[in-house]
């Protein structure tokens, strides 16, 4: 089998300011992987750079055995995005189900018309993140978590190998961040790539099978309990950070600041 994705020598920039310099790793199989790092480490760009939404300087990547930029488009079929912050035009009356069912549009190549099967995806989409209820609603009329819901159904319907999410979890409260790290978990549990950015680390060590520390190149990358050590993380955001273990839970402490 292919690895999930396999990046060599990346660097990239935005004119003369470097983002990523060269990060290497393999995430070999289907798994939870969570990607940590401080205030323009690079996350976004890594991801943007998985989709061929950005041009590496130099540089190789294979994402589910295809090349980008080359095969970007194939690719994309493939993953469902979740975006970092997106807002929907609020003058715009979209429902719901749209938001969703633009996940299968993008599926199936734009122009296509949609099936019925297309329409159940999308509505087991809504259901694992619990909103089934909203589906005629106006998206706009959602709280702000509820609509992160909404967008990681729209990313669910895609019927994804490999899901990327940039910051899923910020900005929600602790029940609705349940929701989503126990979809997530279920995806990876059914052998679907799942990539998280992400700044809250505390609920890492129940959900994330793996962890990258990355500060514009890779500090750190392997299992979960191996890399949430205060020495990695101290050298990822460059300040103090204390971890304390107590019954099963991790608490880090000094990574406090928020998206
Ligand atoms: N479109 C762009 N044009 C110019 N510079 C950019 C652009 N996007 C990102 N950058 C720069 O690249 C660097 C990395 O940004 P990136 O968004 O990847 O960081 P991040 O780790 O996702 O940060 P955050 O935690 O704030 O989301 C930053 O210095 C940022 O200013
Ligand atoms: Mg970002």
């Amino acid at each position: 089998m292919k690895p999930v994705i396999s990046v060599k020598g990346l660097t990239v920039a935005y004119d003369d300011r470097l983002a990523l310099v060269d990060v290497s790793f393999v995430f070999p199989k289907p798994a939870f992987l969570s990607i940590i790092g401080p205030n323009a480490s690079g996350k976004t760009t890594l991801l943007k750079a998985l989709l061929g939404i950005v041009r590496p300087l130099t540089g190789s990547i294979e994402v589910l055995g295809f090349k980008i930029p080359d095969e970007k488009y194939e690719v994309r079929r493939l993953v469902g995005y979740v975006p970092q912050r997106e807002r929907i035009d609020p003058t715009k009356p979209v429902l719901v189900r749209d938001v969703v069912l633009m996940g299968r549009v993008a599926r199936r190549g734009w122009g296509r018309s949609l099936l019925e099967e297309d329409y159940r995806a999308a509505e087991r989409a809504l259901k694992a993140v619990e909103m089934s209820e909203y589906w005629d609603e106006p998206y706009v009329h959602l709280s702000g978590g509820q609509q992160q819901r909404v967008l990681i159904a729209r990313a669910l319907a895609v019927e994804p190998k490999l899901l990327l999410l940039d910051e899923p979890l910020s900005g929600v409260d602790a029940a609705t961040q349940d929701v989503i790290l126990n979809v997530l978990r279920e995806e990876a549990d059914r052998g679907v790539g799942v990539v998280m950015v992400t700044h809250d680390l505390n609920p890492l060590m129940e959900y994330s099978d793996y962890i990258m520390l990355l500060n514009k190149t890779v500090i750190a990358y392997g299992a979960t309990h191996e890399i949430l050590r205060e020495e990695l993380l101290e050298k990822t955001f460059m300040r103090r950070v204390s971890i304390v273990r107590a019954e099963e839970k991790v608490v880090v402490s000094g990574v406090d600041y928020h998206a």
